[in-house]
Order: C-alpha cells, then structure tokens, then sequence
C-alpha cells in the first residue's frame, strides 16, 4: 500500500509534540524519516509517496516517547559529514565539538603530524581529522574499553586507520616530545550540574564521558595539560573543548604551567567554548 510521507510525517511530528516543542519535533522525524527510510525533507514537502512506514515508526515513536536521544534509536549520528555508529558507552558527538576540528584544520596543514586524541569516545574527533588530513598519525585514547569498541567499528566503517588504546590520562606518564599535536574533549560537566540538564542527556549518555567532582572541575585539564607539556613536541599545539564558566581557569593553568601563544575561542554563539596553546 502506497502512503501520503506528508501525512505520515505530520502524524509523526504531532506525537512527538507530547514531549517536545514542534521545532524538535520536525527534526527529530526528519532525522528518522531520512535515516530509516531514506525520505529527505525535500521528498516529504514533495509529499514522495512511500510504502509500509507506519509499522516500522511505532516502535521508534515509543523509544523517543521514553526519552531515548534518536542517535542511540537509530543507532547512527552525523559528525563532520561522516556518518558514526554510536551507542549508549559512547557520547553522541556534539556540533560544538565539529567547531574544535574545524578550528584545528584551519591551524594545521595537510603536512604530516603525530597526533593524539585524548578521550576519544566513539573516535568522531580522530576519525574526521584523518578523513580530512590523510598524512596524519592518528592516536586515540579512552578509558572504557566498551567505547573503543565502538570506535574501532567507525574505523572499520569508515575505511580510516587510527591507533586506539585503553588508557587513564589520570594515570599517564609523559611521552617524551612525542606529538605534534594533542587534543582532548574531556568530560567537564560539574556533578551539582546534573540536576539541570535534560533526561535525554542524565538519563541515557555514560557518565564518565560527562561529570567531574564538584571540588575539581579541572582534573582532565590539568592532567592532559601536564602531560602534554612534555609529551608534545616543541612547538607543538594543545587543543581543548571547554566549559564556558572555565574559560578564565583553564587560561590560568595553561600559562602557569608554562604554554605560549594561548587563545580562548569562541564558537558560533559567541560562547568560549574552546582553547589552544603552543608547548614553547
Ligand atoms: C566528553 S567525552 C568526549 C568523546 C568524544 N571525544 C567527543 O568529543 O565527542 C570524554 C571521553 O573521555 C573518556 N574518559 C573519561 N575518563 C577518562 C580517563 N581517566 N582517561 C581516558 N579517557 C577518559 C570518556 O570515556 C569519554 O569517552
């Protein structure tokens, strides 16, 4: 049987208004209709006729209902035009976190670089620099061995060569001048934080790629800033995603442990949401 995707999707999206405003509500079902059956916004304003959706959408709507984020639904999360096989050890790749490579790429030639990620989840940072940068070297660390597994299947998918590793950055003698660059989105999220964020975050995405103790917000920072102090090469470059409210913090311990040339960057809605500095 032939159905109207217009309908179908305008079903969809007034069930999901039970639990979100329509401005969610159309994108999540656009990510849905676009990943499940393969229906862009376009062929939906076209009102492209599809077949047997309905039975295939239910359960999802169930999921979504209970709080579920899509990308562990649909088991899939974009991420600098790559397509990421994700789940709940690892965290959904965010769009800011697209904005630190983005700053990297446009710092950093196509020359080759040894490079570390620090903290590298389902391996989204890693993965979309060596797409981008083919010369580079590409290492990446984590502590959970469930999240490396996942990034090993994005390398797979991918067709990419990283060199991941079950490593605790908390407990990491340096690397003598070892890299040419070193990057890490380290969880940051103070625990008294957690009462504030949505279900969908709290509820499903692993903890310890999300909180730090209330009493030292820094530890990552100031752990990964330590090392790579010897562990990069001279002249080589630190590149951190950050909490806004740590911007100041985290500018501090960078020049009192003896970094150069370190900025605070803003990302698109004028938030300090990152920073680099040079090992002197
Ligand atoms: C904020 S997530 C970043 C994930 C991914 N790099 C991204 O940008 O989307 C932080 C990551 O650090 C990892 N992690 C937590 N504690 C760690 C530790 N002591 N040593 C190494 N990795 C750790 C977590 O498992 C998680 O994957």
């Amino acid at each position: 049987m032939s159905l109207s995707s217009k309908v179908l999707y305008d079903q969809f999206v007034r069930k999901l208004e039970a639990k979100w405003r329509l401005e969610e509500s159309k994108k999540i079902a656009e990510i849905v209709f676009d990943h499940l059956f393969e229906i862009s916004r376009i062929d939906i304003f076209l009102n492209k006729s599809v077949s047997q959706l309905e039975e295939q959408l239910a359960p999802i709507l169930k999921r979504l209902l209970k709080g579920e984020p899509v990308q562990y639904i649909l088991n899939n999360a974009p991420f600098f035009g790559l397509s990421f096989f994700v789940n709940p050890d690892v965290l959904i790749p965010r769009q800011e976190t697209e904005e630190l490579v983005a700053l990297i790429l446009k710092e950093n030639d196509h020359g080759y670089k040894n490079t570390l990620d620090i903290g590298t989840g389902s391996g989204n940072i890693a993965l979309a620099l060596h797409a981008q940068r083919p010369k580079w070297e590409l290492t990446g660390w984590d502590l959970s061995p469930q999240a490396l597994e996942i990034a090993k299947i994005n390398a797979n998918q991918l067709n990419l060569n990283v060199n991941f590793a079950c490593l605790d950055i908390l407990n990491k003698d340096p690397d003598m001048d070892q890299y040419h660059v070193i990057i890490s989105n380290p969880p940051y999220i103070p625990s008294s934080e957690k009462s504030l964020m949505a279900g969908h975050v709290v509820d499903h995405e692993p903890e310890l790629a999300l909180f730090v103790a209330d009493d030292h917000p820094l530890i990552f920072y100031d752990a990964i800033a330590s090392y790579a102090l010897k562990s990069l090469k001279k002249q080589g470059k630190l590149y951190f995603e950050i909490h806004e409210d740590f911007a100041y913090q985290i500018q501090t311990l960078l020049s009192h442990l003896g970094f150069k040339g370190i900025v605070i960057h803003q990302d698109l809605n004028k938030k300090a949401r990152m920073a680099s500095a040079v090992r002197a």
